[in-house]
């Protein structure tokens, strides 16, 4: 096998999280973004020991397993989705193939619980991140999300189906209204122009919508558009705006528009300066009866009624509370922390973004819970002063990269009879495990959750317990 050349094949399996397998003369080919049992072409683009990659050409026989159409324009094009074409039940039964396969290669005598399916298989995302842009050089303004493997080119998704309508008709507005008066987007490379994202979040339980403009401050433009001074251009802009976005027939109700200055060479959604145009700049959402103030850069899980399904399995695989001290570490916005608190001793989460700390000691409140803290700090230095406070379980739901292996290290010495490990990459997820597994814990329950239909996403569950005579 030679880089360059093309073959055709069969892709026996896709492996987490998009990796096609091809066998071509007995040997593996990786060819990414294909669905098992499509017929593909595709030319060797990487040799790395022994192991072969290949680029996507051609889809030239759709696989039986794509049973209908997909319900998005910008499906194949758009970087967001990559199975609508497969129904749903194929989605979840490959999924679980990964997760399972990937378990097994590190793990024997568990118990695998099977995959729960997201309640919403459609418009269940409760945020989007949506970049300014264009589809191709010098073409129209764009407002959407990324094509497929491109750092610049932006497909406009108004009709995207993994988000409600009123995600769309927000979308529609604020890309027209800034077409209309002809401001430019933010070039990456130059690093000149003005707009650069929309972030909108809307609360499935409550059906509160944020709205936020991020730009630059690069605002000279502006003067070509009026006589009066650039202050009070601006303001007049986002008056307009504002009224358009508030005429808007939305199932929901929009209770914040926000515009955010980001003069950050970063490719990142980062506030230099926040100003509230209308409303207030935080949402409430409904979790399993407890209520949450998501404000509009904090983590919350972007499937709510999906959160539900796999807080619910945490909760399960915790076990009994009663009078514990419980360790949730990565806690977020401490929603974890939150659901297990009502009969915890204690519950201490620790969480590295001081305003997700803010909003979890302030959503603790909101529920009434006395028995709960956050600290502010990486988990790996934060642990040390917990000593002393040694907890009776202790709840992981790490970043996709996982655990830091000295953060690790510390979290087993502590030698607690359980932990539930969550992690939204398998990948990270194993490689975690079998420190745990060599550190004396079991993996006695593995479950998994589809916490992003139509996309190559899988969340998993671990419950795990401490074998006697160990560590
Ligand atoms: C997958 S989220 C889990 C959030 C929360 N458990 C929930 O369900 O909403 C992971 C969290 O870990 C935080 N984080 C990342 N690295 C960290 C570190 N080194 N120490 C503490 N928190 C960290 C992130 O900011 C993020 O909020």
């Amino acid at each position: 096998m030679k880089k360059g050349q093309v073959y055709e094949g069969l892709v026996e399996r896709v492996d987490f999280p998009n990796k096609g397998i091809v066998i071509i003369n007995d040997e593996k080919v990786i060819v990414k973004n294909t669905i098992p049992g499509q017929k593909v072409s595709f030319s060797i683009n990487k040799i790395r020991k022994g192991r072969a990659e290949g680029r996507l050409l051609e889809v030239l026989e759709k696989s039986p397993l794509e049973t209908r159409d997909a319900a998005c324009k910008s499906f194949g094009s758009c970087g967001g989705c990559s199975y609508q074409t497969m129904s749903y039940e194929n989605q979840l039964e490959m999924k679980k193939e990964q997760v399972v396969r990937l378990i097994n290669q590190v793990c024997r005598d568990y118990n695998f619980e099977g995959m729960l399916a997201s309640p919403k298989e459609w418009g269940y995302r409760n945020k989007m991140e949506f970049s300014f842009g264009d589809e191709y050089k010098e073409g129209p303004l764009a407002l959407g999300l990324h094509k497929r493997g491109s750092f610049y080119d932006i497909i406009t998704v108004d009709d995207c189906a993994i988000v409600d309508t009123d995600f769309n008709k927000i979308l529609s507005c604020v890309l027209n209204y800034f077409t209309e008066i002809g401001a430019s987007y933010y070039h990456k490379m130059s690093q000149k122009g003005y707009l650069r994202h929309l972030l909108v979040r809307k609360a499935t339980k409550t059906g509160e919508i944020l709205v936020n403009v991020v730009t630059t401050s690069q605002e000279d433009w502006m003067s070509d558009l009026d006589n009066k001074s650039l202050t009070e251009i601006q303001i007049d802009i986002y008056k307009k705006l504002e009224e358009q976005l508030l005429s808007l027939e939305l199932q929901g109700t929009i209770v914040g528009i926000m515009h955010t200055y980001n003069d950050s060479v970063a490719d990142v959604v980062q506030s230099d300066r926040m100003i509230i145009l209308y409303g207030r700049d935080y949402i409430y959402e409904e979790l399993l009866g407890l209520k949450f103030k998501i404000s509009t850069f904090s983590f919350f899980q972007t499937n709510s009624l999906g959160a539900e399904v796999l807080y619910s399995k945490v909760r399960e695989y915790v076990g009994e509370t009663k009078d514990k001290n419980i360790f949730d570490l990565y806690s977020g916005t401490g929603t974890i922390a939150q659901l297990l608190a009502p009969v915890a001793r204690k519950v201490t989460g620790v969480e590295i973004v001081e305003e997700a700390v803010a909003a979890a000691k302030e959503n603790a409140s909101l529920n009434g819970l006395s028995n709960c803290e956050f600290i502010a700090g990486d988990v790996l230095k934060v642990i040390d002063s917990l000593k002393e406070d040694k907890p009776d379980l202790i709840v992981l739901d790490p970043p996709r990269d996982g655990i830091h292996p000295k953060a690790l290290d510390k979290i087993i010495d502590f030698g607690v009879e359980r932990i539930v490990y969550i992690s939204c990459k398998p990948t990270s997820l194993v490689r975690d495990l079998e420190i745990l597994q060599e550190k004396g814990y079991k993996v006695e329950k593995v479950c998994a959750v589809d916490m992003f239909p139509e996309t190559v996403h899988v969340e998993t569950v671990v419950m795990m317990s401490r074998e006697k005579n160990q560590v």
